[in-house]
């Protein structure tokens, strides 16, 4: 076909709606495609691929399979054009709030959405599963998730909402830990006999009379899904469960309720599903009628000169390939675009021509042959591991090693939406070091198959030649890989893959690795090997002088593997500065994999040595380990609906996509976008600011420098921060001008153009440094009581030591965004904002453009995640489009891109702790003296009042008598170290806490020991001067050691310990308590307004954000129970500054309580205006009696105002009240540590929370769960480093920051809430607690049971205390537990002088 037949439209069908799409925007994503169209439940979270809310499901006929197949995929990644002749469904295809797909309802309903942005990605990667098969595992189900993150949930719930899908009542351990099931038995949760319904159901309801509980009384239906109720038919028709037995826990509440749930759920009918369009298998099949569209090559010329190609090609035979290739033989391939993409994005790629190859069937072609398999180029990752399992299956595990070591290599290789999309081709092509597939096919002698375009000519390049260096290949211009062969294996010979990242999915290597033997059938000698390496040098490595050293060897023999290893460690040495740091890791790393591989394939070829023994240890740590979870609450409320574990009231249209966050407006007319320009210095004089290219590119309206703000250019709280800087800048990525254009790309094109001219100052990063230099805030807080020099000099020790918590990102799945809209009259405006503290927003924008407050309303819908990110850094965002709308009067919209936000909108404070501690022989505290450092960036922002939260929390459980704190802010050129969940006080209690590890280290005594001899009792003093009343932790803590068998399960640890040397386990016990504060008397008022319509409906406004946490549904709930009323009676519409003005930010968990009563109170006030006209018309519905109330003129609004809780603690003094209360609890975690590579799994985690009389128990084991899976990931997984090189933010993006996955949380995760205690005391709302932030220091235990296991691996080798710094991440892990690797991969100190490390914590 000529070029000229190519056609220029393409044609796909969305949510089952034929679409044409002419003059192709060849920038254009899916994503943006279905949001300019308004479809915006799809959501833009990382627009990396990496946190999977941009997940759709992509349909396609395969012409070669004749089948049908549904992927997911990250909208976000698609070009639109990739999309011809397929058929895209969206969370809005599915269902709607009023009647959804059972998917969305299962999650929204069991609670599986919170701040719901994530939502509509697990919608979709669920709904994908069924599509393919209707009847999955819990196990398949569980995998679906591996693209996606939650922020909010702490994943728990969406488990279990989507395991109502399984086909089968899978319980925890029948499924083995290669993924293979036993045969149930009573253990399962089954009766025994072979077909127990419970083992049999296929997703289906089983309907069973209306039961009533024994215990409670409670009624409810038993038309439940099955997964908890045997359904009677076995065993003569007798239930093989008697009923009262199979009912769900009836002492437990949770069960119940889940149950009642489960009960109304809608069937599940996969043949109620969208139809695959007939018309797209015609198209696929080139069989379209004459006057319908063909689907024919494209050819589309960029009419737009910023696009980043020029022309784009799209061939579908090999043949047209090669004659496009011929005439641009430079022309950029494309295939699944996963790392295309990026390098449009992140490098800002430009090419003139761009050839799309993945509709081109030759290069998607698997063939079997004689001594090798051949996967065609374009194969994508998930068919591939598809065949693969086929292959391994028809040849057996002894022909198919090498196949097997692919397979398993892709059980860790990104989440599901990248596997279906990236090809083999694409992975290997780009050569990147740490490619999955590079080291595997090189250890099995894989070869590229490669054709000339020139000639159609074709060559094979061994994969061990296909590698010159990084990011290039031995591919000539004009080539294109056309396959990958790989050959079968032979006898006695054994190949492995192994990969260490730092998450368990969906992340890349930091070393991986194929290593292959193969070994003389008679001798044993070595007569073949491969070992090959990623992450060990600038690309995947043969370490051929390793090999050299191996043949001829007797495997299995030691001082064989003494060569090896020696060998290996010399031929890939690490320089202390290299690249992506990690040096001794990855080298640890690379000779652990060694020895692994030693290990196993001794085993597997029977040689009888040392190491064999040790196979079935090292094995990898198989993913695929079912979780499970428990809820445990017991009693029943006495009140209508407060108590009740009500559903999060947006969670459908969460769930559906209907949810509005900022970004979903649509667009107003004439709406101008935002561009930063960044500072590329950490600490810089501002020479000049040249904004002439970036005013002369099309489409820019405006550059907005410091001289255009024309109130105040300072804000915060301390008016120590500019919104736009004058003279100096003071972080690298610090916001130094708005470029204002008509789209959001070409505002950021244009902002790269901006050129800024600036004079180097000196700059701060770590905390140590600022010590050494100084550089501190002018504010010093202090808390000291007793003497601490006398309780020193009575101790039987005083030891000395170091703790430290790094930072952490807020994370939230919406990136901060604001909408101005002037109103054209009067300076009005209305921002629509992602904020915690609309009153903070309307203030100091108010103050930015220098107009009273009362012309600017911020209106918050709901917020997408926030965890105290966006308290006060929301409100910079909010004044860049105020000042934007302020000089254009025009609306103007800001979206912070996922690297914009992680640079500039503040973390976590990291922390250092210098102690010095007093204790006697068996343990007491005596007295401690400790310097607490945060680093609080270049700006105050809320480090003061975080510090003052570290001090009052440093005690955490226990009773010092004699105590002396002292808190500096250490001033650095980072961003601004900000509010975060759990606001200071976690990490004092973390400071504490791994100071009691290393006390106990130091007297050998179980550091739990200690907790306990010191933990505080009723009516003890804190150290400032709060009388500890209603003091459950001593209760809970004896509760959980019951229940979660702690003595039993310290044993069985122990035991297993003993019996394994690089596999072991670690146990904590670990307490908190969160003083309910803001710490300041003004902040603690709130105000409700409500509104009852004369048609009996209520409209609720009080001062507090939705940002997950459930507020208005608790709110609403209060409300409701107040007027008595349902609940569908209340509504809250937004929090917006004019119907709640003066209102604190949400924050401090104090808002439930705060707004609540405010709520409680305007509503009292209705109900008793409205007693009378009830008492008349007893029986009539509500909206006869407000319309009987309106018509005799009685008011149906009231507002409220609220400010009981009043704090008299003086700083000075150290005396008064300073803690409202305090939320209290106890967490056991239990966890397995491969003490080779630091990966690690949580085995179980039980927790105990007093959260008083909760106002909606669902909703707070919610946040529990979420609180504690994010301290969890603060602890463990999440690491922030900086570049000390020029300070940039190493760790941008989902790609190189890892919170905590589905597959991270605690296999066994049980909460409970605590019952029977009084709460007398409690002057609270309906005596409930705050919960947001204090279960989030629980998450720690994963840190101190990892600490345990750690300390259980150094027996073998080092004795005294250990110093180990959070986040203890794999590779801080590995490097604790010394052995002779670790010592091997050392670089010694006077290596390391004078280079300066790739990255730092600081
Ligand atoms: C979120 C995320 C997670 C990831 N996780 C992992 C991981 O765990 N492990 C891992 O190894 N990788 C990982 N990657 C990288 C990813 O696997 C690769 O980007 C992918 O395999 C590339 O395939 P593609 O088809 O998308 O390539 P594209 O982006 O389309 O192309 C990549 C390169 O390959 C070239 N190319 C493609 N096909 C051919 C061909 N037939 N002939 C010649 N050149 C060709 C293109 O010209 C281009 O230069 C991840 C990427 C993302 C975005
Ligand atoms: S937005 Fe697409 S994966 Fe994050
Ligand atoms: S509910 Fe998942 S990110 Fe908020």
């Amino acid at each position: 076909m000529s070029f000229s037949e190519y056609s220029n439209s393409i044609v796909f069908y969305l949510n089952g709606k034929r679409i044409v799409v002419r003059s192709l925007d060849l920038d254009m994503t899916l994503l943006q495609y279905l949001r300019s169209i308004g479809l915006t439940g799809t959501k833009l979270g990382c627009g990396e691929g990496g946190c999977g809310a941009c997940t759709v499901m992509v349909s396609r006929y395969d012409t070669h399979l004749d089948k049908i197949i549904h992927t997911s995929a990250n909208a976000c990644l698609c070009p639109l054009y990739s999309i011809d002749g397929k058929h895209v469904i969206t969370v809005e295809g599915l269902g709607t709030a009023k009647k959804p797909h059972p998917v969305q309802e299962r999650i929204a309903l069991l609670h599986g959405s919170q701040c719901g942005f994530c939502t509509p990605g697990f919608v979709m990667s669920l709904y994908t599963l069924l599509r393919n098969n209707p009847n999955p595992t819990e196990l398949e189900i569980e995998e679906c998730f591996d693209g996606n993150l939650c922020r909010c949930t702490g994943y728990r719930p969406i488990l279990d909402a989507a395991k109502t899908f399984a086909d089968q009542a899978w319980k925890q351990g029948s499924v083995n830990a290669d993924g293979s099931v036993r045969a149930p038995d009573k253990n399962d949760g089954g009766c025994g006999i072979e077909d127990c319904c419970r083992l049999q159901k296929k997703g289906k309801l089983f309907s069973l009379p209306a039961t009533t509980l024994p215990h409670t009384g409670t009624s409810f239906s038993t038309d439940i899904s099955g997964a908890t109720i045997c359904c009677g038919k076995n065993a003569n028709s007798v239930c093989c469960k008697s009923t009262a037995k199979t009912m769900p826990d009836s002492d437990n509440l949770a069960e119940i309720e889940k149950a009642r749930i489960i009960s109304k759920f809608q069937m599940y009918d996969p043949t109620q599903e969208l139809i695959f369009p007939p018309f797209l298998i015609r198209y696929a099949n080139h069989k379209t009628a004459e006057n319908e569209p063909q689907m024919r090559p494209l050819k589309i010329e960029s009419t737009n000169p910023q696009s980043w190609c020029q022309r784009f090609f799209r061939p579908l035979t090999l043949d047209e390939l090669l004659v496009l290739l011929k005439e641009y033989p430079s022309a950029k391939l494309v295939a699944g675009n996963s790392r295309v993409c990026l390098d449009i994005k992140l490098e800002h790629l430009r090419v003139p021509v761009h050839i799309y190859i993945n509709d081109i069937p030759e290069l998607r072609q698997i063939s079997e042959h004689q001594d090798h398999v051949s996967f065609g180029a374009s194969v994508t990752i998930a068919q591939f591991e598809h065949k693969l399992k086929e292959l391994i299956n028809k040849y057996g595990l002894q022909r198919a090693q090498s196949l097997s070591a692919l397979h398993s290599s892709l059980s860790h290789f990104a989440g599901n939406q990248i596997r279906n999309v990236s090809t083999i081709a694409g992975n290997i092509a780009i050569a990147s070091p740490i490619s999955d597939l590079s080291p595997v096919f090189m250890a099995a002698g894989a070869y590229v198959t490669l054709v000339a375009a020139e000639n159609g000519s074709k060559r094979q390049v061994p994969m061990c030649e296909f590698f010159l260096g990084y990011r290039k290949t031995a591919m000539r211009t004009g080539e294109v890989i056309l396959n990958i062969c790989v050959p079968f294996n032979q006898k006695k010979e054994i190949v492995r893959s192994f990969k260490q990242a730092k998450r368990k999915s969906q992340d890349i290597a930091i070393v991986n690795c194929g290593l292959r033997v193969r070994v003389d059938e008679d001798t044993g000698d070595v007569v073949d090997a491969a070992f090959a390496f990623g992450g060990m040098a600038q690309t995947t490595v043969l370490a051929k002088n390793t090999i050299a050293s191996a043949i001829g060897g007797k495997w299995g023999d030691r001082s064989l593997l003494d060569r090896i290893i020696g060998t290996c460690q010399n031929e890939l040495r690490l320089g202390f500065a290299i690249r992506g740091g990690m040096a001794e890791y990855r080298s640890a790393l690379m000779l652990s994999f060694l020895f692994k591989f030693w290990a196993i394939s001794c085993n597997e070829l029977q040689i009888n040595c040392a190491e064999a023994a040790f196979a079935a240890e090292v094995q990898d740590e198989s993913r695929r380990m079912l979780t499970k979870g428990k809820q445990e609450y017991a009693s029943i409320t006495d009140r209508a609906i407060v108590g009740k574990g009500v559903t999060h009231r947006s969670a459908l249209q969460q769930a559906t996509g209907e949810a509005r966050y900022v970004n979903d407006t649509p667009l107003i007319q004439g709406e101008l976008f935002i561009g930063l320009v960044m500072s590329q210095r950490a600490h810089a004089r501002i020479i000049s600011i040249d904004s002439i290219e970036a005013l002369r590119f099309p489409g820019v309206h405006r550059v907005l420098t410091a001289c255009d703000v024309p109130g105040s250019n300072t804000w915060t709280f301390s008016c120590d921060e500019e919104v736009l800087p004058t003279e100096e800048v003071h972080y690298m990525g610090q916001p130094i001008a708005l470029v204002l254009a008509d789209s959001q790309k070409v505002a950021q094109e244009a902002a790269r153009m901006v050129r800024v001219e600036y004079e180097d100052l000196p700059a701060i990063f770590t905390m140590r440094e600022a010590i050494a230099q100084n550089s501190f805030f002018d504010e010093v807080r202090e808390v000291s009581n007793g003497d601490v020099d006398a309780a020193f000099a009575q101790a039987d020790f005083v030891f000395k030591g170091e703790s430290y918590c790094g930072q952490q990102e807020h994370f939230y799945l919406e990136t901060m965004s604001s909408i101005a809209v002037p109103k054209g009259e009067s300076g009005e405006l209305d921002l629509y904002t992602t904020t915690q503290g609309p009153t903070g927003v309307q203030m100091e924008c108010a103050k930015v453009l220098g107009v009273p407050a009362s012309r600017i309303v911020c209106h918050v819908k709901r917020v997408g995640g926030s965890f105290g990110g966006k308290e006060s850094r929301a409100t910079l965002i909010a004044a860049f489009s105020a000042l934007g709308a302020y000089h254009t009067n025009k609306p103007v919209r800001i979206v912070l891109e996922r690297n914009e936000d992680m640079q500039t909108s503040g973390q976590r404070h990291p922390y250092l702790g210098q102690w010095e501690v007093g204790v006697t022989r068996d343990g007491k505290l005596l007295g401690l003296r400790m310097r607490v450092f945060s680093n609080g960036g270049f700006s105050h922002d809320a480090s003061v009042i975080v510090m003052e939260h570290t001090l009052t929390s440093a005690d955490n459980c226990y009773m010092i008598p004699n105590t002396s704190y002292i808190g500096r802010i250490c001033r650095t050129n980072t961003q601004s170290s900000t509010a975060f969940r759990g606001f200071g006080s976690c990490q004092g209690m973390f400071l504490l806490e791994s100071m009691l590890c290393e006390v106990a280290d130091l007297l050998e005594l179980p550091v739990e020991q200690i907790r306990e001899i010191n933990m505080y009792k009723t009516g003890d003093i804190t150290p400032y001067a709060q009388c500890l009343t209603e003091w459950n932790v001593p209760l809970m803590w004896e509760q959980i050691k019951q229940k979660g068998e702690f003595a039993k399960r310290r044993r069985e640890i122990d035991e297993f310990n003993s019996r394994t040397r690089y596999r072991k386990r670690g146990l904590s016990l670990l307490p908190t308590k969160f003083g309910i504060t803001f710490g300041v008397n003004f902040m603690h008022q709130a105000m409700a307004l409500v509104h009852v319509y004369m048609d009996g409906s209520v409209l609720v406004t009080h001062g507090g954000v939705e940002m997950g946490q459930g507020l208005h549904t608790k709110m609403a709930m209060i409300a409701a129970e107040t007027l008595e009323l349902p609940l569908e009676s209340i509504f809250i519409s937004e929090t917006a500054t004019n119907t709640a003005a003066n209102t604190s930010p949400t924050a401090a968990s104090i808002s439930s309580d705060l707004n609540g009563y405010a709520v409680h109170n305007a509503c009292k006030e209705l109900a008793d205006r409205l007693q009378p006209y009830r008492e008349r018309m007893k029986g009539e519905p509500f909206s006869k009696i407000a319309k009987a109330a309106y018509l005799d003129r009685c008011s149906l609004t009231a507002s409220s105002h609220y400010n009981k809780p009043t704090l008299s603690y003086s700083w000075k003094t150290n005396k008064g009240l300073l803690h409202l209360y305090y939320t209290q609890g106890v967490a056991l975690a239990e966890v397995e540590l491969d003490t080779l590579t630091g990966a690690h799994t949580t085995r179980r985690v039980d927790i105990i929370m007093d959260v008083g009389k909760s106002l909606n128990k669902a909703i707070d084991i919610g946040q529990i769960e979420g609180a504690f899976t994010q301290g969890q990931g603060w602890t463990t997984t999440e690491e922030y480093l900086y570049s000390p090189q020029n300070g940039q933010l190493v760790t941008q993006g989902p790609s190189n920051y890892k919170i905590p996955s589905a597959l991270d949380i605690a296999r066994d995760f049980r909460v409970s809430l605590l019952e029977g205690v009084p709460n007398s005391t409690l002057k609270t709302i309906f005596s409930s607690k705050g919960i947001g932030e204090p279960p989030l220091f629980l998450g720690a235990s994963v840190f101190f049971a990892l600490r345990d296991a750690v300390l259980a691996a150094r027996k073998h080798s080092v004795s005294g205390a250990l110093h180990l710094e959070s986040p203890a991440t794999p590779e801080v892990l590995r490097l604790a537990c010394k052995d002779d690797f670790v010592d091997m991969a050392r670089i010694p100190d006077e290596q390391k002088k004078g280079s300066t490390p790739f990255a730092v914590r600081i």
